[in-house]
Formats: C-alpha cells, sequence, structure tokens
C-alpha cells in the first residue's frame, strides 16, 4: 500500500511555519460535509470513484483486437486524454517501442514537426488509431484526427473504420456522431468523468492493455487505496491530510507552490499527469496552488538550490520508491580514487535512495516543508493506488477550498478566440477582436 509521511510538515520538524496538530484539528469541523459529498457522489465530477467497479472487458477484447492486428498503435488525445496514458506507458513499461510491440505514439500538441515524425515512423496499414475527446470539440484532437483519419482512408479506403477506436461520451458530441455513422469501435468516458479524472477509465486503460498490463490489477489497485481515502477521521485518510496539508501550507504560510519530485524516470510523466490534474482542478477563483513538475535526482542538479534557499514559498512533495524492480552494482573499479571510489559494491537503487532521504533531510534542516509517498514498488497495482490517491485529493482539496473541481471555465475564452481564427461559424467577432488586438501589439516591439 502506498504511504503519506508528513512529519516534515509539523511543527514539530520545522518550529515555527510548521503545521501543528492543533491547526488541523481545527479543520476537522469542515471534513464530515466534505466527506458525505464525496461518498455520496453528490456532484456529477465524483463519478470518477464509480469507475472502481468498471467491467473492463470491452477494453481487454479491444487491446487484443489491437495487438493482434498492429504494430504501432496511435493515440490522438490532448489534456487529461494523453496524460494518463502516457504516465501509464511510461511507468509500467520504460523504453516502451524500443523493446515491444506494438509501439505506442501519443500525439496531443498540433506541433506539425511531431506528427509529421508520427507519420514518418509508422506503418499506417499496420496501426491502429486511439481518438480520445470526451467534449468530440476539442481542436487539437480534432485536427490530428483529420490527418489520420485521411492517411487511413489512402491506406484501406472503406475499411478505414476498421483501424479506429473512438473514446469518448456515451452519446453526446462530434466524436460520438462520427464514430455512429461510420462504424468505429467505441470505448466510454461516463457521463461525469471528466478529463483529467478519466486515467482508470478506458482513456488510460486501453493504453495499458495494449501494452500488456492487467486494468484489473490497475483498478484493484485504487479500489484498496480507495478504501484507506473513505475514512471520516482526518488522521487516518492519506488524501484529506495531503489536501488538507497543503491547504493550511497555502493559507497560513503562504506557500502556493507544489513541487512535484517523483525519484524514479517512470513517474516523470505521473508528475506531468498530476501537475495538470492539480492546476486545472484547483486554479480558479483567484484560489489555487502552483503545481511543479520535478524528478530526483536529476532536478537535485537544477531545481534543488531554488527549494533550499529561494523563496519560502513552496511545499516539496517526494515520491520515494521501495523497490525499483531493477537493480546494478556498481563495480569495485577506481578504488584507489577516494572522490568516487567509496561508490564501489553499492547498487544504484542505494544511491537514488539515499539522495532522496538526504534531499528531504536537507530541505527540513533548512526550515522547507515537505512530504514523502512511498510506493512500495511501480507496478500496476501500485500504480492504481498512486492515481486514485490524487483523484480523491484533488476533489477534498477543491471543496476545501470551496470550488468547483471539475470545470474549467478559465481555457473557454483563449479556445473562443482560435476558434474565430480558424474560421469556426459562430466565432466571427473573436477574429475581429485579435486582429484589433495585432494592431495594439504593434507599438512595443523591439
Ligand atoms: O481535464 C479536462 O477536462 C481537460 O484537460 C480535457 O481533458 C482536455 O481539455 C481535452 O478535452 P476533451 O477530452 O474533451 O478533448
Amino acid at each position: 500500500m502506498i504511504e503519506l509521511n508528513f512529519t516534515n510538515m509539523m511543527d514539530s520538524a520545522l518550529g515555527e511555519g510548521g503545521i501543528s496538530d492543533r491547526q488541523i484539528e481545527a479543520i476537522r469541523g469542515c471534513i464530515p460535509a466534505i466527506h458525505s459529498k464525496i461518498k455520496d457522489r453528490a456532484v456529477p465530477g465524483l463519478s470518477f470513484i464509480d469507475l472502481l467497479s468498471q467491467d473492463t472487458g470491452n477494453i481487454k477484447e479491444a487491446a487484443s483486437f489491437i495487438r493482434d492486428n498492429s504494430d504501432d498503435f496511435l493515440l490522438l488525445g490532448i489534456g487529461g486524454s494523453a496524460l494518463g496514458p502516457r504516465a501509464i506507458l511510461d511507468s509500467l513499461s520504460p523504453f516502451h517501442n524500443l523493446k515491444k510491440r506494438p509501439r505506442v505514439f501519443i500525439c496531443d500538441n498540433v506541433d506539425p514537426m511531431t506528427l509529421k515524425n508520427i507519420l514518418s515512423l509508422i506503418d499506417i496499414k499496420r496501426t491502429a488509431v486511439n481518438v480520445i475527446t470526451k467534449s468530440g470539440s476539442t481542436a487539437e484532437t480534432a485536427s490530428s484526427f483529420m490527418v489520420i483519419w485521411e492517411e487511413l482512408r489512402k491506406a484501406f479506403g472503406s475499411r478505414a473504420s476498421e483501424r479506429v477506436i473512438a473514446t469518448t461520451d456515451p452519446e453526446k458530441g462530434n466524436l460520438r456522431m462520427i464514430a455512429n455513422e461510420l462504424g468505429f469501435k467505441t470505448l466510454v468516458i461516463p457521463a461525469g468523468v471528466g478529463g483529467r479524472y478519466s486515467v482508470l477509465s478506458p482513456v488510460g486503460l486501453l493504453t495499458a492493455e495494449v501494452i500488456g498490463i492487467d486494468s484489473i490489477e490497475i483498478i484493484k489497485g485504487a479500489r484498496d487505496i480507495h478504501e484507506k481515502c473513505s475514512v471520516n477521521d482526518i488522521w487516518d485518510n492519506p488524501a484529506y491530510l495531503f489536501g488538507t496539508l497543503l491547504y493550511l501550507m497555502d493559507r497560513n504560510e503562504k506557500r502556493n507552490i507544489n513541487v512535484m519530485v517523483p525519484y524514479a524516470d517512470g513517474l516523470k510523466a505521473f508528475s506531468e499527469w498530476f501537475c495538470q490534474l492539480w492546476a486545472e482542478s484547483l486554479g480558479k477563483d483567484g484560489k489555487g496552488i502552483t503545481p511543479y513538475p520535478s524528478l530526483g535526482a536529476v532536478d537535485q542538479h537544477s531545481q534543488l538550490q531554488l527549494w533550499m534557499e529561494g523563496p519560502q514559498d513552496k511545499v516539496v512533495v517526494f515520491i520515494r520508491v521501495l523497490d525499483y524492480g531493477a537493480d546494478i552494482k556498481i563495480p569495485a573499479v577506481f578504488g584507489a580514487v577516494d572522490g568516487i571510489g567509496y561508490l564501489g559494491n553499492h547498487m544504484l537503487s542505494d544511491l537514488i535512495k539515499a539522495e532522496e532521504e538526504s534531499t528531504e533531510l536537507a530541505l527540513v534542516k533548512n526550515k522547507r516543508p515537505n512530504m514523502t509517498i512511498t510506493i512500495p514498488l511501480i507496478d500496476a497495482y501500485h500504480m492504481g493506488q498512486l492515481f486514485h490517491f490524487f483523484n480523491i485529493a484533488t476533489a477534498f482539496t477543491g471543496f476545501m477550498y470551496d470550488i468547483d473541481p471539475f470545470n474549467q471555465p478559465g481555457v473557454e475564452e483563449g479556445k473562443n478566440f482560435t476558434y474565430g481564427m480558424m474560421g469556426k461559424k459562430g466565432f466571427e467577432a473573436r477574429r475581429l477582436e485579435v486582429e484589433k488586438e495585432r494592431e495594439k501589439k504593434a507599438c512595443y516591439r523591439v
């Protein structure tokens, strides 16, 4: 089971600026209302919890077809539709494309260089395409899919549809409409489940199954951590404590930046997944805590100086790995060179673990709060736990801030200008606004 250790957040470790038991006790009063809300799925966004009882049979079936008939698997999606699958791929099948088939390509951005490269690498005739969009109207996903659909049509003619799996809303949206019309296989993102909470839906689980990971194990892990995160008492609920501690650090100490630093290359994409979840869910109504993705031990040589001696505005969240699933002994060479000889005969895992523990200690000694989530092993079961833990913690924290953690009204404005510029009907005025703005911007140029 994953575990949260928050010793280095408390006043007993930090002195002034640490959180006291009394402060946590004071929050207790808010918990029952939030707890009931979550337990009763009082808002549709909480239906991500119902994913824990889904039947993954249809996902397994689709994956088995893809594995049997494809050398390449191309996923098109952005935001929550891409970050979860990428976190699953990188954590559970590192260096996948160099070792296994089908290779997996996740195309989220609309950088033409990326799609051009992907097209030059894949064999379209042996490619299965998973287009993922909950709304069905996301411009980035739609345009990449339009490019790929044309390629499929050239390659397969009237049988192009057989190569597409559309993951989308059960009823609504453009992709649902096109899928019904053209007869794509479809997988459903349940109505209440928003993009960034969808990793444990077919959005993430299809990729898992395609790369040979048992989705049932992922869900089992999520279910087990859910039990631990379903207790009313804040002191026994790691997800509630995680949110409460960061909320208190923001409110009382003005620490409104959260660094997420896993000590495993396989969790780098996970850290990016977390950052989207945290940022898009909590950043509204002038509130929110800024997440920033990081990687240990690499960022000890890049960011640590800032965390140690920069502004007192951060909380560092470590992810410590107990078993890396692999290890290498450092040979006892260069024994006569004192500066590096001492490393000989140690395991690489000893070094990375020592670095993580030392960084925690160095930070706390310098009165910099941090907490640690320990994951026993990076496998399907524990990744399920990690994903669900943060889903619950994020929803809880949103309720603590009294904001809606499931919407994202702030992203609409920019989208509308893009629609105008790309000629979408009904957005003509937005285009004019952009053009006017361009004239204004002519002034301050060098
Ligand atoms: O979390 C969210 O809702 C967003 O990040 C979406 O995942 C992202 O905007 C893509 O949306 P869609 O799945 O509708 O294409």
